[in-house]
């Protein structure tokens, strides 16, 4: 699809309203010229969600998201930048127009298209037949038996493909596509004699679909004990490539983002059924591994990913590889401990399945200890030898640990179990080289990183960076005065290279600073969002720049001073009688402002 021109998007931008769509997923209310209610992207119970009308931008001081109109269709939908604008643009009747395009890619999209529609239309024509064919009647059975109802089969489209081996083959011919379409989506393959035939039979039919509900390939479900194997799942398209799916990201989505976790399983059968038991931030990895782009998928939405994979062998491998592709991603891996012999859509679909699965998502241990349980659970506690094994192999699990009380924890652990002295075990903790590339790195320790990254940046502002953020918001508030007190601001005044960035591009913007912002990196993006969201001109007193600058540069001397040091008394005395001038002009500043 041709990209929309810039002058496209700036007219849908204008026509939208702000308030309208955001209300459609929390109650808004007008406080001055901003609007505040309930952040829907995570759970609170006083409003710090805030919502600026013209700017249309929005931003939560609590969970930290932020953004401008579009990023918010994108983050409440699941949809990409181009179709939230498509979106828009048909709500609020914008006509759009497209940045011409070469006819070869022009006829690359226009194929790919087609066979998108050609998925489609197979995972619709599935899902009817389950719905209504007598042959899927002992499907539609089992599927109940296994505790699945209608509403939670509706909304992942679960199908059944039927016996005869040409169904899709004809149903597609005549709907105009060609056998050739069908194979490159893997619906049909060519048998021994050349011929082409349905791929999935007698199957029950899971499509597997990308974040935007876009049907990619399909899991299918043997129907009888006979048929091999259990599920055959498509083969890898131009649209469908395992190791990168997530089953159930298009319908899990937005609940992930709330919860600000995700819970991840193996099978499709356990995605559905604990989406149906209330934990809708569920997605599935479809027995395989775990990947680097799933991690990378998970880790830009949630915090915490809460692993619920078999307790069979195959889950534990599975559980430590994570722990290999997690490293050195903010994401913090906990592990949930499945009862042997049960998988999560049993417990699930118990009658008290919800309670008890709860009870387990709150026992999950973090990576780590899930780990050295493992190591420790092999140890032959009679054998020195296994004892002296079990601890070259916790050694390096412990190490993984930044110190702090998690390591503490495992340190205390590892002593109990392997029946050797903590002073032995942390001497050769220590001793252990710190993880580097070619090795796992660190496992987080889950505390703060389940957070999101901007309410752990906020959580730990230290005083300088208040102040300089405080004084930011009054220019942007005040632009008038402010553009004064921004002109003095030079590097020394500020705490990063963030806040540098950020008084550049202010100076030059103070005006409208969102305009033309989209140029700038995410960071500086963010905070002069934020920024704009949270300025307030009432809230701006008589001379409070100014004392908000006077501090800051007394704050700079100060540390001029120290830098000074012993060395050049000089420079030191100098210095020293200019903060003693600033200080009084500081507290003149605070008695007329009193
Ligand atoms: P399981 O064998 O645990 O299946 O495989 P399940 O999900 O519990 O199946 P039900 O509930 O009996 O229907 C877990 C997952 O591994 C993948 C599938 O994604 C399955 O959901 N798998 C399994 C395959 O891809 N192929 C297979 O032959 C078996
Ligand atoms: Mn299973």
């Amino acid at each position: 699809m041709a990209r929309f021109t810039p002058e496209t998007i700036e007219k849908v931008r204008s026509a939208a309203d702000m308030v309208e769509v955001v209300s459609a997923h929390t109650e808004l209310k007008r406080s001055g010229a901003r609007y505040q209610g309930l952040c829907p992207f995570h759970d609170e119970r006083t409003p710090s969600f805030s919502v600026h009308p013209d700017e249309k931008l929005y931003h939560c001081f609590g969970c930290g998201v932020g953004g401008d109109i579009f990023d918010f269709v994108c983050e409440t939908s699941g949809l990409e930048f181009p179709e939230a604008v498509e979106t828009l643009a048909e709500r609020y009747g914008v006509e759009v127009t497209r940045v011409e395009q070469d006819p070869e890619a022009e006829a690359r999209s226009k194929a790919r298209k087609r066979l998108q529609e050609l998925l489609d239309r197979a995972a619709s024509f599935y899902s009817s037949t389950l719905a209504s064919s007598k042959e899927a009647l002992a499907s539609r059975e089992y599927l109940a038996s296994r505790g699945l109802g209608d509403e939670v089969l509706a909304s992942f489209g679960v199908g059944y493909a039927p016996s005869a081996w040409d169904t899709l083959v004809k149903r597609g011919q005549q709907a105009g596509f060609t056998l050739q379409e069908m194979a490159e989506v893997g619906l049909v393959q060519k048998g021994r004699e050349g011929g082409l035939y349905d791929r999935f039979r007698s199957r029950i039919m899971f499509p597997i679909r990308d974040a935007r509900g876009r049907t990619i390939g399909f899991g299918a479900r043997a129907t009888t004990d006979g048929q091999k194997p259990k599920y055959l799942n498509s083969a890898e398209t131009p649209f469908f490539h395992k190791s990168e799916v997530l089953y159930g990201i298009d319908v899990a989505r937005p609940a992930m983002a709330k919860a600000g976790r995700a819970i991840l399983v193996e099978g499709y059968t356990d995605v559905l059924a604990l989406h149906q038991a209330g934990f809708s931030e569920t997605v599935g990895i479809m027995g395989t591994a775990m990947t680097e782009q799933q991690v990378a998928a998970l880790s830009s939405t949630v915090g915490t990913v809460i692993l619920a994979l078999d307790a069979d062998a195959a889950g534990q491998k599975a559980m430590l590889r994570a722990q290999e592709v997690a490293a050195g991603r903010k994401v913090s891996i906990r592990v949930v401990a499945m009862p042997e012999g049960e998988d999560p859509a049993e417990i699930a679909t118990e009658p008290d399945g919800a309670d008890r699965f709860s009870r387990l998502l709150e026992g999950a241990v973090a990576l780590p200890e899930f780990h050295l349980d493992l190591v420790l659970g092999a140890v032959d506690s009679s054998s020195p030898l296994s004892r002296d094994e079990g601890l070259d192999r916790a050694v390096p699990v412990i190490a993984s640990v930044p110190p702090g009380a998690l390591r503490q924890e495992l340190v205390r652990k590892a002593s109990d179990g392997l029946g050797i002295e903590t002073p032995v075990i942390l001497a050769r903790v220590e001793a252990e080289p710190p993880p580097s590339a070619g090795r796992p790195a660190p496992v987080a320790a889950p505390t703060e990183e389940a957070a999101p990254v901007e309410a752990q940046r906020s959580g730990v502002l230290t005083k300088h960076e208040r102040r300089e953020r405080s004084l930011l918001l009054m220019c942007v508030a005040d632009p008038t005065e402010g553009a004064v007190w921004l002109e003095r601001l030079e590097e020394r005044h500020l705490s990063s290279d963030l806040s540098i960035r950020t008084v550049t591009w202010l100076k030059g913007n103070l005006d409208d600073p969102t305009e033309g912002i989209d140029s700038e990196d995410e960071d500086v993006r963010r905070l002069v969002r934020a920024l704009v969201v949270r300025a307030d001109p009432s809230k701006v007193g008589e001379g409070a720049i100014r004392r908000n600058f006077m501090e800051l540069e007394l704050a700079a001397l100060e540390r001029e001073i120290e830098q000074a040091g012993e060395e050049d008394a000089a420079r030191r005395a100098e210095l020293s009688r200019e903060r003693s001038t600033l200080v009084e002009e500081v507290r003149r500043a605070e008695e007329e402002a009193a």
